[in-house]
């Protein structure tokens, strides 16, 4: 009897430790682990080397275009319709008007933008779009160079990628569409939604932290800011609200949480990393983004293209980082574009000053 039940043990044994090869949550070596913070702290970001060489591949950054003679002509003096890049020579507006096709739209060509028969034509909403995106590049280039973008900066493949719609938009999310029932507030619970790693948190994150431009600076905090208590605190729904987002910025750029905190203390910002202060300024780009430039834009996009409420397709962490800490590995995107780090025209809408951090604990500025 003893030595069936030590043979089945051992078979059962066996098979488990076959089958957990076959689950999702086995990675398979070699691992490549990197220090992130001090030795310790345990701060390490852990990829495998497979998964780290093919996002490396989908994420290269393609070919400036050949340079071109500075010619003399300014676009908007020779075209009739040129209302953003007015001062930019002939030569360098067109090899934009190419370079834009390759990013946005390289099987479609001109046509996705231009009526042919009439290049200035404005019917197609696309231009519309297109004309209000090169504003935005060049905000994004200029007001939030030193805050996030750096050197590196965004052409329109940073977050198209040879695409008319980039892979990640967001729209509101209308919620279940079906009564609830005996439970009538669900707290916006248990629907698996992608944008917090299909956990059970709740679901309309973004719009809650990325649709709104006034959001209340401390939104996002929730952690007591003093050893006892001493007001009534944030409900444990805005606890989960906050954690959807952080899966939500830990997933866009393929890093965990320890690549802005020190776990043992989250909200300190002299454990944090300098990564974190920059992700602080981006959540409020991303605001600024979607508030000024693709909400306005609402009216312009066709219904199909708006989402399940009405609203427009919203950016927001991954639209650019696309599973990268840096958006094509950190590629100095524009250094030939001098029209996209510039603002060449009036920006319409006023454009957002970035708001000073909140009331302490504010990040250390750069
Ligand atoms: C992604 C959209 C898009 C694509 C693709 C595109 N364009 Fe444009 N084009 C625009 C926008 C927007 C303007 C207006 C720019 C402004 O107002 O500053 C414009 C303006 C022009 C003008 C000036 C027309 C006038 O008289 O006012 C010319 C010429 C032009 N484009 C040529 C081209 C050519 C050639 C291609 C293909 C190689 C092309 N464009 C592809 C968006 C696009
Ligand atoms: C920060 C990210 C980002 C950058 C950079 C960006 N775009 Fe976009 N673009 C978007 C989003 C989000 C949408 C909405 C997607 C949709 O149309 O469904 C969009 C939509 C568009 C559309 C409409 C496509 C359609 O068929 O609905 C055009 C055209 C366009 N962008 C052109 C450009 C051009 C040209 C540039 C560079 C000058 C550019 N974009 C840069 C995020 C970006
Ligand atoms: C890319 C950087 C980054 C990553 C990755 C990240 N966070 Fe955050 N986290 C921030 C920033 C920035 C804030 C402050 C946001 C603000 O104040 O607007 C924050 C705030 C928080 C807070 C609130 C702190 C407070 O003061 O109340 C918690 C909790 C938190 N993060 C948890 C996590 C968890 C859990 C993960 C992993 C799933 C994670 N974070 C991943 C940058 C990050
Ligand atoms: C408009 C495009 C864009 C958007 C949207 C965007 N980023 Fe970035 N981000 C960049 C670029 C470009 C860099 C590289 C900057 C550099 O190389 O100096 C970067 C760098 C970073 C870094 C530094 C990475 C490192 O390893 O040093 C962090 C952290 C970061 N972004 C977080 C975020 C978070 C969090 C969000 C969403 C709230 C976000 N970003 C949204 C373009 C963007």
């Amino acid at each position: 009897m003893r030595t069936l039940l030590v043979v089945a043990g051992a078979v059962v044994a066996t098979f488990l430790t076959i089958a957990q090869f076959g689950t999702a949550g086995w990675t398979r070596p070699p691992i490549l682990a990197q220090q992130h913070g001090y030795r310790g702290t345990g701060m390490d970001q852990i990829q495998t080397k497979a998964g780290a060489a093919a996002l490396k591949a989908a994420n290269v950054a393609p070919a400036p275009a050949e340079p071109v003679e500075q010619g003399t002509e300014k676009a908007g003096a020779t075209y009739q319709n040129v209302q953003v890049l007015k001062d930019v020579s002939v030569e360098e507006f067109n090899r934009l008007m190419t370079s834009m096709t390759e990013w946005v739209a390289p099987e479609q060509g001109c046509t996705y933008c231009h009526n042919t028969e009439n290049m200035a034509d404005d019917s197609l909403y696309q231009k519309k779009v297109a004309r209000r995106m090169i504003q935005m590049v060049q905000h994004i280039n200029t007001t939030w160079k030193e805050k996030h973008v750096g050197e590196a900066g965004v052409t329109c493949y940073t977050c198209h990628r040879g695409q008319p719609v980039p892979a990640n938009i967001w729209f509101e999310n209308p919620g279940p569409n079906y009564k609830t029932a005996f439970t009538p507030r669900n707290n916006g619970q248990n629907m698996a939604s992608a944008s917090v790693g299909l956990a059970s948190l709740p679901y309309n994150t973004f719009a809650e932290y990325f649709g709104k431009k006034d959001v209340d600076e401390n939104v996002i905090r929730v952690n007591a800011t003093t050893a006892l208590p001493e007001s009534k605190g944030k409900p444990i729904q805005d606890a989960e609200k906050t954690y959807g987002l952080m899966m939500h910025m830990s997933s866009s750029l393929g890093v965990n949480c320890t690549y802005c905190h020190n776990t043992r203390a989250i909200s300190n910002w002299e454990q944090s990393t300098p990564q974190r202060t920059l992700a602080w300024h981006a959540i409020r780009m991303v605001r600024d983004l979607n508030g000024d430039y693709i909400e306005p834009l609402t009216g312009t996009f066709p219904a199909n293209r708006l989402g399940p409420t009405g609203d427009a397709p919203k950016l927001n962490c991954a639209t650019c980082h696309n599973g990268q800490n840096k958006p094509l590995a950190g590629a100095h995107v524009v250094e030939t574009y001098p029209e996209l780090t510039q603002v060449t025209a009036d920006a319409g809408a006023a454009p957002a000053q970035d708001k000073a951090p909140p009331t302490a604990p504010a990040p250390a500025p750069q």
